[in-house]
């Protein structure tokens, strides 16, 4: 990576933790946990990373997932999560994770939250990482499972910051799910939605009236109704872009076509982020060069979009003036 790049302080605010399980830790837990997986090794499980659109890699998330069985198995996964995106320089993490997935085979959210809480506890004192955890709602699910989700993570509310919306979006609009955000609004959570991904803009339209999104996580395909960009530039909503993802789930063709430029030149609140890791050909440092590559911005690009996820982020004042003052020094070497 570009020296200037590795050094800017990055912020995730677009993860799904169950999305940074490698193959090799995939193989380690089926047999610490004695299951069997379709797959004979970890090369056959990369080769299955071949995805048409967003279902046929849901396909293969979910059934990487299911490997997650115990706190060790969650506090692995994250703190591997961690490790990685140290090395990028990621400074602040807010990611989710789908309850619901881990519900369905039997894990319960004692056991999801331990081993989540256990590696963000050392991912502060030893890496200087501070995080916090989005509860996601999978919207192939009925609103009824979405609200029995949100009860019962009730005795585990210091633990998490928000909810989202994520899972196979066509055919799954937000305002299917305006009951379960209205009651995580009375909570004083913060409200996120992955929208305009696969599915259309009035989708992203949906999000902010309906379910009072603060953020949109991808967004990408608001540029089809004017009048939705024009909200989102007027309100300041930020757009969690994830440009791997979007080349890998063939939302675009090649990264060179990707509306990033466009979405920025619109005035919009764009952040970079990395998804489903893992899955998509790398972690925040290697969308960064990806992004790069194909359009060789100047660092002051660079340094809007790391403001705007600092602006983005859900931390306290004296957090995001201390990440603010960590991009300054940066910048003043770089511009
Ligand atoms: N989109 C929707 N749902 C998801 C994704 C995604 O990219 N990753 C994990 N769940
Ligand atoms: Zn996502």
């Amino acid at each position: 990576m570009h020296d200037f790049l590795t050094r800017l302080p990055k912020i995730e605010l677009h993860l799904h933790i169950e999305g940074s399980l490698q193959p090799e830790m995939m193989f380690a837990l089926a047999e610490r946990n004695g299951i069997e997986l379709p797959y004979s090794d970890v090369d056959e499980v990369r080769r299955a990373y071949d995805f048409q659109d967003l279902q046929s890699f849901l396909n293969l998330y979910y059934q990487g997932m299911n490997v997650l069985r115990t706190a060790d198995d969650f506090f692995d996964l994250a703190w591997a999560y961690f490790q990685r995106s140290h090395a990028d320089n990621v400074r602040h993490s807010e990611f989710f994770f789908d309850p619901q997935a881990h519900l369905a085979r039997g894990v319960s959210l004692d056991v999801q939250f331990e081993g989540l809480n256990r590696a963000r506890q050392r991912a502060e004192t030893e890496l200087g990482i501070t995080s916090a955890i989005i509860l996601s709602f999978l919207r192939d699910q009925s609103e009824e499972s979405a609200i029995e989700t949100l009860e019962a993570a009730l005795p585990f509310r210091e633990h998490f910051i928000g909810v989202g919306l994520d899972s196979a979006e066509r055919g799954n609009p937000p305002s299917k799910f305006e009951r379960v955000f209205a009651r995580a609004g009375e909570l004083g959570l913060h409200r996120v939605a992955h929208a305009g991904e696969e599915g259309p803009a009035a989708y992203i339209k949906e999000a902010l009236d309906l379910l009072h999104a603060e953020r949109i996580d991808h967004g990408v395909r608001c540029l089809e109704d004017e009048s939705v960009v024009a909200e989102l530039a007027k309100k300041r909503i930020p757009l969690t872009v994830c440009p791997l993802s979007n080349v890998y789930l063939k939302v675009v063709e090649r990264m060179e076509d990707h509306p990033l430029p466009k979405l920025i030149e619109a005035g919009l609140c764009v952040t970079l982020h990395s998804d489903d890791p893992a899955y998509f050909g790398g972690y925040m440092g290697a969308n960064f060069t990806a992004v790069q590559n194909a359009f060789n911005w100047p660092n002051e690009t660079w340094i809007q979009l790391t403001r705007n996820a600092i602006e983005a982020s859900f931390i306290s004042d004296e957090r995001r003036k201390a990440l603010l003052a960590e991009l300054d020094e940066v910048a003043q070497d770089a511009v």
